[in-house]
């Protein structure tokens, strides 16, 4: 066990260092770190049937608990990570599905100009001229700017997605609605059934192995205003930046560092997050409305989605949110309009 830990650290050493110097050959930095750490298909998929589980875990107990805050759509602060090469492929699947029902709480954060967009988000649309690189360095500096950019709003939690999640205002409410605002909350779902360990770095010669776990930010996570501000001496202003080259790891990974390894803060894990490196098929098609968010992508060169029954076709419809936005919302005009089966 220890020989597999040192192995997968080295591994994710390296890859997080080579992500640092040279432009990835995939997309995300993020997913490296995340599965550099799954060991081959059977941890994998021993990883998918815990998520299976839990998720069935969670749906018996969905609605126990009462509220502790009254809290509305309103209350939220969306941020969604996308870049300039995506504003057409990803992010018109968003703003035609969720996002045109959340606009007065969801904020784009990208790293170049575009009218299109502009005119459709106003001041919801936050170019952060980091670089369009896919690079460590550039993620950091968006999510530093999504970091100030809710400091500065009045809004009480903290909801950080990527351009490929589907989020679901209804649930994400009700869950942050059972937790405190002003307490310290980071709510989402770890890709990894251990904690993650990294590096710190001091000054050029001085190293500390550290723990920790992060929510991975392909699924989406939440953090509290009370937790942010508490977040501040290494999230704010340039400190991000700062922070994630002490330990050299990508965004989520630090949000991770700074909460559980510096402000001693646990991460609640919630299976109604889902990201692309789980597998989709396993949400049940009774329990889609009841997620707070969805994704899709590719896993072993196969489609990654989720199952949703509708009358558009998987070439209308390859990711699935057309289909599970007409679940959520079916008085959608253009959803009506579909003869369902
Ligand atoms: C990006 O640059 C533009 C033009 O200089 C500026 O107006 C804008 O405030 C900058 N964005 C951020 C997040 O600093």
């Amino acid at each position: 066990c220890v020989c597999v830990c040192v192995c997968v650290c080295v591994i994710c050493h390296l890859l997080s260092l080579a992500a640092a110097v040279m432009p990835p050959a995939e997309d995300r930095v993020g997913d490296k770190c995340q599965a550099a750490q799954v060991k081959g298909f059977s941890a994998y998929f021993s990883e998918l049937s815990r998520g299976k589980r839990a998720v069935e875990h969670r749906a018996v107990k969905a609605s126990d608990p009462t509220p502790v805050e009254e809290l509305s759509p309103a209350d939220v602060f969306i941020a969604v990570k996308t870049t300039k090469k995506y504003h057409h492929t990803r992010l018109d699947l968003l703003l035609d599905t969720w996002i045109s029902r959340n606009m007065l709480q969801t904020y784009i954060f990208t790293d170049g100009e575009d009218d299109r967009l502009r005119k459709r988000m106003g001041s919801h649309m936050i170019n952060t001229n980091c670089s369009a690189a896919h690079s460590r360095q550039a993620l950091s500096c968006k999510m530093a700017v999504e970091y100030d950019t809710f400091i500065s709003s009045d809004k009480k939690w903290f909801c950080h997605v990527d351009d490929d999640n589907y989020v679901n205002i209804r649930p994400l409410v009700k869950l942050l609605s059972h937790y405190s605002h002003a307490h310290d909350v980071y709510i989402g779902r770890p890709s990894l059934d251990r904690p993650l360990e990294a590096t710190e770095r001091f000054g050029d010669s001085h190293t500390r192995p550290v723990r920790f776990w992060f929510a991975t930010g392909g699924a989406g996570f939440c953090v509290s205003r009370g937790l942010a501000l508490k977040m501040s001496p290494w999230a704010s202003g340039g400190n991000f930046m700062t922070t994630a080259d002490r330990i050299r790891l990508p965004d989520d990974c630090t949000v991770g560092y700074i909460i559980e390894a510096l402000l001693g803060v646990g991460l609640i894990r919630s299976p109604l997050f889902h990201s692309h490196l789980e597998n989709l098929q396993l949400v049940s098609p009774t329990q889609i409305h009841h997620q707070v968010t969805l994704s899709y992508g590719t896993f072993d060169s196969k489609r990654n989605i989720i199952n949703v029954r509708g009358a558009l076709s998987l070439d209308e419809d390859p990711t699935r949110f057309r289909s599970v936005h007409c679940v959520i919302y079916p008085d959608t005009p253009w959803c009506s309009a579909l003869t369902w089966y």
